[in-house]
């Protein structure tokens, strides 16, 4: 029996900045984002929006397929934590009619606990192989305005079904880890914007590349000729590409430059449009490269390089399933990139600055959202989400 993701779907915000627009009002060259990190564009979430409505949004066409009473654990994991009691899980629950009898948990660990909780799901799965688990990743990007960071924004959320016999990627057991405390990124209870020490974050990812794929290999049987495409964590693309090349160098792998890119360039695509998702950007990245290559990938092998600051880093495993593309949502994703609208530099300021009020009164939000779900306003300190 396999054990792994059944269905993938993402969801992100419809206004996007093009970097250029911000390369423009900072007086720097626009090819220093799009070539130099590699991204276009950032998504900016909508002033009635959270992690809670884009979870749901992203889960919603998995949920109407399978039926809301199938999922028996729901794993939220997220970096923009709402509440430091409650999980953001259990709005989404109520709002996607999930079962009184399924359990809600959220995950922490930076960008790294999207993949934590698709492993503990398969350990859950692996245990009772009738049960499917949904894993959901939402995270909102965002840094202080005028730093090196800010042009690494964006926000999304992905949600993957975990079931046994899979009809997308099967998940391998072996997994190679690093975990190591360093402050390259982060950011205290008491601050809305992330903290980063940014060359230095850059410098431990490929640390902890290196060191989570040399505990693979003494835990795997697979070599780097044994893979065809390599999924990276992705706070913007440059670093996907740096990684790759870092990977390949330490395995002494002879492979041309355009050998290389093309292990990873059609999981670049969707985060190159959208930015950084967090928890969800490497899964995005897998989606956009399960519905962008051209190629038939079924029976091929996946490398995967999940990270989180501060930090935590692990390379797993995957074999692309037969049949596969069967079970994408292709359409659905590039009508919903296809749609958003772009904002100038004035309204991406005025939703940067957009803060959920703290001081325990009524709010009603503007409409913004084009999703199916809305964080309507707030009273009392509770958060109020209606379904449109
Ligand atoms: P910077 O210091 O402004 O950029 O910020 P730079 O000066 O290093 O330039 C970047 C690249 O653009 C360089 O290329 C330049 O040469 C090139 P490289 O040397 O790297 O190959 N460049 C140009 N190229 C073409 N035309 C031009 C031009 N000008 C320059 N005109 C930095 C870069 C990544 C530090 C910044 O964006 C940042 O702080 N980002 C946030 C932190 C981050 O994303 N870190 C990544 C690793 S940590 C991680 O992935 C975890 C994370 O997702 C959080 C989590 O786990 O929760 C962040």
């Amino acid at each position: 029996m396999s054990v792994g993701i059944d269905e993938i779907s993402f969801y992100t915000s419809n206004y996007y900045l093009d970097l250029k627009t911000l390369a423009e009002v900072q007086g720097t060259d626009p090819e220093k984002y799009y070539t130099g990190i590699g991204q276009e564009k950032m998504g900016m979430a909508a002033p009635d929006e959270d992690i809670v409505t884009m979870a749901s949004s992203a889960a919603l066409p998995l949920i109407e397929r399978v039926g809301p009473e199938a999922v028996s654990t729901l794993l939220f994991a997220t970096e923009t934590g709402i509440d430091q009691s409650k999980a953001a899980g259990i709005y989404v629950h109520r709002l996607l009619g999930l079962s009184s009898n399924c359990r809600v948990v959220e995950l922490k660990q930076a960008c790294y606990s999207a993949t934590a909780a698709l492993q503990m799901a398969c350990a859950l799965v692996a245990r009772k192989p009738d049960c499917k688990v949904l894993v959901i990743a939402s995270d909102i990007a965002r840094y202080d305005l005028d730093t090196p960071g800010e042009a690494t924004q964006g926000c999304g959320a992905v949600a993957m079904l975990i079931a046994s016999n899979p009809r997308l990627v099967s998940i391998d057991p072996e997994v190679g880890n690093h975990t190591e405390d360093v402050m390259d990124f982060w950011r205290p209870n008491y601050r809305s914007t992330a903290l980063v020490d940014g060359k230095y974050s850059t410098k431990i990812y490929l640390k902890a590349l290196k060191k989570a794929w040399d505990n693979f290999r003494d835990v795997s049987d697979l070599a780097f000729g044994d893979f065809s495409r390599f999924c990276y964590h992705l706070p913007f693309s440059r670093m996907a590409q740096k990684a790759h090349q870092q990977l390949v160098r330490h395995n002494k792998v002879g492979l041309s430059a355009d050998e290389q890119e093309a292990q990873i360039s059609d999981t670049l695509l969707y985060n190159r449009i959208i930015g950084n998702s967090y928890t969800a950007s490497m899964y995005i990245g897998l989606t956009s490269l399960l519905e962008n290559t051209e190629e038939d990938l079924s029976g091929k092998r996946i490398g995967f390089f999940s990270y989180g600051s501060g930090c935590v880093g692990e390379f797993f495993s995957g074999t692309v399933v037969a049949g596969y593309r069967e079970a994408l949502h292709t359409e659905y994703h590039q009508a919903l990139l296809a749609a958003r609208r772009e904002i100038e530099h004035d309204e991406y300021l005025q939703l940067y600055r957009n803060q959920v009020p703290a001081d325990g009164g009524e709010h009603r939000f503007a409409e913004g959202t084009t999703g199916r779900f809305r964080l309507a306003g707030i009273a009392h300190h509770k958060r109020e989400y209606v379904i449109c």
